[in-house]
């Protein structure tokens, strides 16, 4: 038997093509693994009403770790649905996979690391090295939204709460409500898991991210208990501010932030930004954490109009690769696989498309390989 069971969940569009450049480095540096397949994606949605069938979730059950590559979402319309078998008449409504897979899974960190690696023509500045951890299952994905405004949901928001008289008199379909759900626990748990991060590796600060001076609630608890966990962290200075200062901070002054923790969407918003500075779609790379699973993924979509040609960036997902390593003990392995990336990216002979080169996916897989 297999030292490591390891869902892999390609998913479709360019996920199938990073996905078997990741699997020739984990391959090469002789990983001890077996890799059952998992179905999720755009096809089993059309097929079967579920982008995320039942046997998937079985798998992810009873392993120890997935990697995941990306998926297609497209906004689905009434009518285009009927003409699925598979979803006439049915009402379903399409959720995103991973969404999904973070909540059932309860996956409450997500794990964003984005490093400037050296002479990448792509890196905002050299030296970047930030860290994102996103609260990953509440928040405004929480999933509680409302396309049409119940009556009785209407009336009882106006009883409870001043502001909402202003919408009594708005008919129910003529709003929505998406609501922001954070609570102390999970407020907690993502804050101290940052915490937790700066103290194994010696990172100096945390800067909190919320927009606590209008979302008084929400954002309000998140920076409350932000401030009661640091106190367990005396030799960790910890500061915050709010997501739209945050994003110009970040691009002005990169070097004086180290740990970053947002709730769920201003930690997907900076992520990106992040991702960016480091150079971009082809790097960012991202660890669902809880306590029994976690899943690896590239944080790039499914790119439909580069699938099948073999040439987008595979760096992201090897570099998920590597976060599972560490995640799995294996942390030999997953520093050769760095420091095979940083050395491919600091020669500069094999570049991708993004990186102002010609080298294909599995060409830019092989040459990690080679050092690894
Ligand atoms: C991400 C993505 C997802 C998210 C999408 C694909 C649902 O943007 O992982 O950052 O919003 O979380
Ligand atoms: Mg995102």
């Amino acid at each position: 038997m297999a030292k490591h069971k390891i869902a892999w969940l390609p998913g479709d569009g360019v996920g199938v093509e990073v996905m078997e450049a990741a699997r020739l480095v984990l391959d090469r540096v002789g990983l001890d693994a077996e890799y059952p397949h998992g179905d999720i994606g755009w096809e089993f949605w059309r097929q079967e009403g579920d982008a995320f069938p039942a046997r998937t979730i079985a798998l992810l059950e009873n392993v120890d770790a997935a990697m995941f590559g990306a998926i297609t979402s497209k906004p689905v319309k009434a009518a285009e649905q009927e003409l699925v078998p598979a979803l006439r008449g049915k009402g379903l409504v399409y959720r995103s996979p991973i969404v999904r897979m973070r909540q059932l899974f309860d996956l409450y960190v997500c794990l964003r690391p984005c490093k400037a690696y050296a002479q990448n023509p792509l890196n905002f500045k050299e030296g970047i090295d930030l860290v994102v951890f996103r609260e990953n299952t509440e928040d405004l994905y929480a999933g509680v939204e409302f396309n049409t405004v119940p009556d009785r949901l209407r009336d009882t928001l106006a009883e409870l709460s001043p502001p909402f008289k202003a919408f009594q008199d708005v008919p129910g379909d003529q709003y929505a409500i998406s609501c922001k759900i954070n609570t102390r626990k999970g407020s907690e748990r993502i804050i101290r898991a940052a915490f937790e991060f700066a103290k194994q590796f010696n990172r100096k600060k945390v800067t909190v991210v919320h927009k606590a001076n209008v979302v008084r609630a929400t954002d309000g608890l998140f920076l409350e208990t932000a401030k009661q966990v640091a106190t367990d962290f005396p030799g960790i200075a910890m500061d915050d501010a709010n997501i739209d200062a945050m994003t110009m901070w970040l691009l002005k002054n990169p070097f004086s932030y180290d740990v970053l923790v947002a709730p769920n969407l201003y930690g997907d918003i900076i992520s990106d930004l992040c991702a960016q500075m480091v150079g971009g779609l082809g790097f960012g790379c991202s660890g669902n954490i809880g306590e029994k699973l976690a899943v690896f993924e590239p944080t790039h979509g499914s790119a439909p109009k580069y699938a099948g040609q073999y040439k987008v960036n595979p760096i992201a997902t090897i570099l998920a690769a590597k976060m599972m390593l560490d995640w799995l003990g294996e942390a030999d392995r997953a520093k050769r696989i760095e420091g095979a990336v940083a050395e491919v990216i600091r020669e500069g002979k094999v570049r991708t498309y993004d990186m102002g080169g010609a080298a294909k996916t599995l060409e830019m897989a092989e040459a990690i390989a080679a050092k690894a």
